[in-house]
């Protein structure tokens, strides 16, 4: 497995690549299960897979959450190369915004929702670095996780507005027995947050209307910030522990999860 610090490195390699049918994981490290789904998925489908490491600082709307995302390198490293990873990008932000954050890739109505309308500037700066990233690695597929639903979406509307030529394939979530989502953040819970972690996935798939989940989790302890059914899914949001505790999940299902009550 090649690692790559350099961005210009990264490009004479690419430059190299023959026929070879390239796929990208994009990730921000701290990789879990869910992540290691989509490497395998990507070293089955293509004869090589990039995987970037990078902590997107311009997604962060908290200085606080960015300093708390869990760094977990010399693991990721190691599970990348047992899932058989050929290459990993990992560049720095003098490389990744030469521009210091200039040119955005900013989308109007749906990054505006959920939680974009929570997050000030989250989704502009996910699609600007996705982009980037895109455009520099040149994969012919890229994968990401139906986990963060919202951003799946706006990554393959960015993608055919653009004309991008690349396959953004979207992989289920990979859930805990529990039910609970796997997430980076969720390194970050305490033992309370642990335990009532699961309670998210368990009220969003329930009968229950949107409002009557909002009722319920909030009852259980958890400060809701959303709970909403779009293009068919239900959208989750909360917020469970005490200041510097506090860590936010998202979650989402199909409404077919859901027996009745939407
Ligand atoms: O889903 C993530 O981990 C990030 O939003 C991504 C796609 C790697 C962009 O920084």
């Amino acid at each position: 497995m090649r690692v790559f610090e350099s961005v210009a490195e990264y490009r004479a390699w690419r430059k190299l690549v023959g026929a070879e049918r390239i796929g990208f994981v994009p990730t921000m490290g701290a990789l879990h299960i869910g992540h290691q789904s989509l490497l395998e998925r990507s070293v089955a489908d293509n004869d090589v897979t990039v995987l970037s490491i990078y902590v997107n600082p311009t997604q962060f709307d908290n200085a606080d959450d960015l300093n708390k995302y869990p760094d977990t390198l010399a693991q990721d490293l190691e599970l990348a190369e047992s899932l058989g990873v050929d290459v990993v990008i990992k560049p720095t932000y003098e490389q990744m915004y030469a521009d210091d954050f200039r040119y955005l890739v900013d989308e109007t109505h749906f990054s505006k929702e959920l939680c974009g309308a929570h997050r000030d500037g989250h989704f502009t700066g996910v699609l600007t670095i996705v982009m980037k990233l895109l455009n520099l690695v040149k994969p012919h597929s890229a994968y990401f996780g139906e986990k963060d639903y919202q951003q799946l979406k706006l990554i393959r509307d960015m993608v055919a507005a653009f004309f991008m030529d690349v396959e953004i394939v979207g992989c289920p979530t990979v859930r805990e027995p529990s039910g609970l989502a796997f997430s980076s953040r969720n390194l970050n819970l305490n033992a309370i947050g642990r335990k009532l972690a699961p309670s998210i996935y368990r009220e969003i798939s329930s009968d229950k209307s949107d409002s009557e989940v909002i009722a319920a989790l909030t009852f259980e302890g958890f400060a809701v910030d959303y709970c909403e059914t779009r293009y068919g899914r239900r959208f989750v949001a909360a917020r469970v522990g005490e200041g510097a505790e506090e860590v936010r999940l998202i979650d989402n299902v199909p409404v077919t999860n859901v027996s009745a009550g939407n």
